[in-house]
Formats: structure tokens, sequence, C-alpha cells
């Protein structure tokens, strides 16, 4: 056969590249070397303290795993809106807040439509967009990585759909002030504020939900509550938006086990909070002291990670010296980041290997 079954896939898809996601420990095998704790993970702004106990108790015990989850997310959406303060009828779950940047997208987007990204930023609104026909349009940040509001309000076209505004923002850590996102509301175009990491900052703008026909806050268990790998996430948005959302989503994205999971969670925020203020702590510390490393220029950050400029030996063979002996970070091939690493909060231990290791490295650089 001349012409296989890639013809039938869509054309727009063929060089599509996906996403370059985080490295699972399985996958390693023995090539990297392990320290005395085992792989230690800082590549993912995963919760290195897990999830609540109480989770993992109410999981062993839960029984209905052949039953299906409720469509409508009756009971999941009372408690998100117990948690936040923001009515039912404008809360959507979805299995990670991964699926609901793509059901917004699916919602918006018709192809050749505009999504406007402030670079650099997650990567999974560009992901999302191409996926679904649409065009990324790219406005970089300034060099401390805010927002240029004024260069996001020139970038609006007639086929502007979305704009893309994280904070903290995923992976320079950078908040973005209220002031400033209600400049970019004023535009009228739909305006998604991803607060992935809110927990970690307190700072939010879910209390104008309502107040703007325009605004769509995105939130998630995976960082805060540990449950990367339970996938859950909500939003909160317009009641209008949300009605289309809820017919539009697959009926059952989240699980049982993740309802289960949310449930213990939110009976359990003061330990789970506990955790959030060491994890806090934690990155204040290990601030200080990649800042005392003349070749690494750490960036201020409000959530659960580090961004660092790497000044000497490149990031991307920092990256791969640090995975070959046994400790993940990340590096990412994109504008603006081939000379930064970013690094995930861990345990004050894992911290403490994660500088010796460093520490190492620059005695190879300067010899
Ligand atoms: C800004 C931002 N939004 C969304 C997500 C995805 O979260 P979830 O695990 O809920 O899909 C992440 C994960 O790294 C993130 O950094």
């Amino acid at each position: 056969m001349s012409q296989g079954i890639e013809r039938f896939i869509r054309a727009d898809l063929a060089g599509f590249t996906g996403y370059a996601a985080s490295k699972s420990p399985d996958v390693l095998g023995d090539k990297a070397e392990e320290s005395e704790m085992g792989i230690i993970k800082l590549d993912a702004n995963e919760n290195p303290y897990g999830c609540s106990p109480a989770v993992n108790r109410a999981l062993a015990e839960y029984s209905d795993l052949n039953i299906y989850p409720d469509s409508w997310q009756t009971e999941l959406r009372k408690l998100l809106s117990e948690y936040t303060g923001v009515s039912a009828k404008h809360i959507v779950a979805g299995a990670g807040s991964d699926q609901l940047i793509d059901l917004i997208l699916r919602l918006f987007l018709e192809p050749g439509d505009e999504v406007v990204n402030c670079i650099p930023t997650f990567a999974m609104f560009d992901f999302f967009t191409r996926l679904n026909g649409g065009v990324p349009v790219e406005v970089p940040r300034d060099e401390e990585y805010r927002v240029d509001v004024s260069a996001v309000r020139k970038a609006v076209t007639g086929k502007t759909k979305v704009i893309f505004l994280a904070s903290p923002n995923n992976p320079t850590g950078t908040i973005m002030p209220r002031a400033d996102i209600l400049q970019v509301l004023d535009t009228g175009v739909p305006v998604v504020v991803d607060e992935a990491y809110y927990e970690f900052t307190g700072e939010t703008v879910a209390p104008l939900i309502g107040q703007y026909a325009n605004l769509m806050v995105l939130r998630t268990f995976s960082k805060w509550a540990g449950l990367a790998g339970l996938r859950v996430g909500y939003g909160l948005f317009p009641l209008k938006i949300a009605d289309c959302l809820l017919r539009v989503k697959e009926p059952y994205c989240v699980n049982a086990a993740a309802l289960v999971a949310v449930k213990e969670s939110l009976k359990d925020v003061d330990y789970l909070m506990a955790s959030v203020k060491t994890i806090i702590m934690e990155r204040e510390r290990l601030f200080g002291r990649l800042g005392e490393i003349g070749w690494l220029k750490p960036y201020p950050s409000q959530a659960n990670f580090i961004l660092c400029s790497v000044l000497e030996g490149g990031a991307r063979e920092l990256q791969q010296k640090l995975e070959d002996r046994g400790i993940l970070v990340r590096y990412f091939d994109k504008p603006f980041l081939t000379d930064c690493v970013r690094i995930s909060i861990g345990r004050p231990e894992e911290n403490d290997i994660l500088m010796e290791t460093l520490n190492e490295i620059g005695e190879e650089i300067d010899d």
C-alpha cells in the first residue's frame, strides 16, 4: 500500500510534537544512581508529603468501584462550593485541571481561532490549543517574568477566543497582581486564571466569579492536596459557561476514587495546609541556599518550585548530571527557558541532598 493509515489522520496534527511530560522514576531503570533516599523527584511540582492519610484509609475501605460516579458531580460540586465560597452552580470538576483546559478550548475554539499565552508559561495551554485546531499567540513576559498587560491587550484580535493567565505562573513562580488581571478582563475576551498553586499564596480572584461574564478560574487537588495521581481539578465559571461545560464534558470524568479522596481531603484541610506551610518554609530556605551558588540565579517564587537560570555549564547539562545522580529536575527546551531548570520543593532532607550534589557539580565546573 503506497499510502498507509496515516492519510486518515488530521493533517494539522501530522507534526504535533506532544507534551514533554515529567519522567516517571520507573522508566529510569538502573540508568540513574540512586541516592540513599532513592530517586529524588523534584521535576513535576508534586507534593513530597503525599495526600492526607485519611484518603488512603477511605480508599482501602471503599467498596463501590463497580458503580459509575455521578455525572452531575452533585456532591463534589457542593463540597467544592463550601471550600471555595463560590456557589455550586458555578463549579465544574474534571480529571485534573488539564482536562478543564481542554474542555474550555473545545467549547470556544473553531479552527484558526487564536489563544493568547504569556510565555514562558504552562505548556498545556499551547498543547490543547493546537490539539483543538487553535493558533497560539505568544506574548513574552518581561525580564522579571511579569505579564506585559498592554502587550496582551494589543495581541487581542477578532479571532481571539481565550487568554490564559497562570497565577502563580508555572514555571516562573510569578504572581499576577489583581489590577493587571482586571485590565485583561476588560478586553471582554474569555480569560482563564489558572490558580493551580493558589494554596501556596492565598491570592485568588475567585470572589470575582459571577461579576465578570468572561472570568474563569482553575484549581487542582494535585499540588496542595497531594492527589496528582488521582487526577482531580475544578473550575469556577460564569453560569452560562458552567452550564455548557457540564453538557459537553465526558459524563464520568471525575472517577469514584477521586471523589472519595476529595471528600477526605476537605475534611483534613488543616493537615494538608500544614504540609503546604512546610513546603513554603523549605522554598524560602532553598531559595537562599541556591542564591549562594554563584553559577545559579534563582527567581523568587510564590509556588512549590523555584526556577533557576544556570549561568555556567548549561541547563540541559545540569539536568542530566543531576539525573545521573538520581535527582530529577525539569529542563524545558523552550524559548526564554533554555538556560533554566525548574526545581520542585522536596522534603528538607531531599533538598539537602540536592544542595550537596549541586555543590559537587559546581566543583567539577570550577576544575
Ligand atoms: C499552572 C498549572 N495548571 C494546571 C496544572 C495541571 O494540574 P492537574 O494535575 O490538575 O491537571 C499544572 C500542573 O503542573 C500547572 O502547573
